[in-house]
């Protein structure tokens, strides 16, 4: 099938490497020249593990394109809208510009039994209000909702086998093409009994971002939990062990630590309050606002305990913080914990240095006022005291014995709770965990 995705970012040029990886022929449109010209000779322009290799064989098959130019779309089936719906600047709505934009700039293209399939998370009631859209347009176009469940990192892996697939359809007449068309597009997928929901606009809307807001609350969760083990002497790893057996609860998603980060759950959980409240409805959802406070209280934990650690005061000594990525496995840095914390310390006076193993040219980008280095051996040298903000595996593998010739201190604050606490104590640190005794 002829596809076209519409937004080249994390989410787009992931879903059209991987569909033509699954067969079809795939343009990709974005609006950002250099990204297209760097997704066209086959190259990400952000790290994700499997996708430098699926763009190269897509763009190699001929199967895969990248573009700037709308009309490239014209002869697709399924137009898929992956553009961004970041966090309004000083409000906690969703910015609906790029959504809207794009849908604006492929009507003219459209053509009769066409479908545009939104990928983005939007706020519910978004879906209705851009079919009328494209139903006014005249062309006998159709629209579906059809939110993405990737979780960066894994990104390849969830696109190409999701572990469900939800369709927001059409009623009426347009109903059974529409269904049609993604059917087409997941053939692979389906094959292989994915489970499918096939539901209505709103319901679509509102299962990408009730997920995103249950795993928010489920993290929250934890780290309250966390707060309460501070203050009692408990350990929330052991906590979490032990009711993730109760296969009701299950242990994914119950780390506590430094809180979750990125470019969806924090700006996802803030939007739903929003819309709720624009709905009438803000006392439904009141409770994410105690879920994102305490998200944030973490961050300030992590930044508490090494000024703590180093008697009151950082100014001027020498903290290295191990990550930068809001999770491993990503150059990714938006509202990320571990860029938070290195700049409040900074803010402090602490000579901080930062070391990453993919995000130091995007942290340096916002954040030019730190010291980075790629080096972790570097990142340890001369350290008072040393934070993981981000559970690389390179830290939990590093020798905690080398890592005591190389600092200066012997305080080590694990705001992930990824480190073997008995060997680093063992080598002769002070070993912080968050939650834990
Ligand atoms: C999240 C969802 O997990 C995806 O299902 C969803 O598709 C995606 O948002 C999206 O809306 O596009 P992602 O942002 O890639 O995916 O990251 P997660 O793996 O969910 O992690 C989010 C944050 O929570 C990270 O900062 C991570 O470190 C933190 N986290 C995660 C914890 O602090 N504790 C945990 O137990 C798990």
């Amino acid at each position: 099938m002829k596809i076209s995705v519409i937004g080249c970012g994390y989410l787009g040029a992931v879903h059209a490497a991987a569909m033509a990886e699954l067969g079809h022929e795939v343009v990709g449109i974005d609006v950002d020249s250099n990204k297209v010209a760097a997704l066209a000779a086959g190259r990400a322009p952000f790290f994700e593990p499997g996708l430098p290799e699926l763009l190269l064989a897509g763009v190699e098959s001929g199967r895969l394109s990248f573009t700037t130019d709308m009309s490239a779309v014209k002869g697709a089936k399924v137009h898929f809208i992956a553009v961004g719906t970041p966090q309004r600047k000083g409000e906690h709505a969703a910015d609906l510009t790029y959504v809207d934009a794009a849908v604006d700039s492929l009507i003219p293209y459209l053509s009769a039994g066409d479908l545009v399939a939104g990928k983005s998370t939007v706020p519910v009631g978004t879906a209705a209000r851009l079919a009328s859209k494209v139903a006014d347009a005249g062309s006998g176009a159709m629209l579906a909702w059809n939110p993405e469940f990737l979780r960066e990192g894994f990104a390849v892996l969830d696109t190409i086998s999701p572990d469900r697939l939800v369709y927001g359809l059409p009623s009426g007449e347009q109903h059974a093409l529409a269904k049609d068309h993604l059917d087409e597009v997941y053939a692979t997928a389906l094959s292989k009994d994915t489970p499918l929901v096939v539901t209505d606009y709103a319901t679509a809307e509102l299962v990408k971002v009730s997920a995103n807001a249950f795993l928010a609350t489920k993290i929250s969760f934890i780290n309250a939990m966390a707060e309460i083990a501070e203050v009692t002497g408990a350990d929330v790893t052991q906590l979490a062990d032990a009711i993730g057996y109760d296969a009701r609860i299950g242990r994914r998603f119950l780390n506590a630590g430094v809180g979750f980060g990125g470019g969806c759950l924090p700006k996802d959980i803030r939007a739903f309050t929003a819309r709720a409240e624009e709905l009438g409805r803000g006392e439904s959802v009141a409770f994410l606002k105690e879920v994102d406070a305490i998200n944030l209280r973490r961050r300030q934990k992590v930044v508490d305990s090494v000024v703590a650690a180093l008697d009151g005061d950082v100014f001027n000594k020498r903290v290295a913080v191990l990550g930068l990525a809001f999770k491993p496995d990503s150059d990714d840095i938006r509202d990320s914990p571990a860029l938070d914390v290195a700049a409040q310390l900074k803010g402090l006076g602490a000579d901080v240095i930062a070391t990453d193993p993919e995000a130091i040219d995007n942290a340096r980008r916002t954040h030019p006022q730190l010291a980075y280095t790629t080096d972790l051996e570097e990142a340890f040298t001369g350290a008072a005291a040393v934070v993981v903000v981000t559970e690389w595996k390179l830290y939990r593998a590093f020798s905690p014995a080398r890592a005591l010739q190389l600092a200066s201190g012997s305080v080590i604050i694990d705001g992930r709770n990824c480190l073997d606490a008995t060997a680093w104590r063992a080598a002769g640190w002070t070993y912080q965990g968050l939650g834990r005794p």
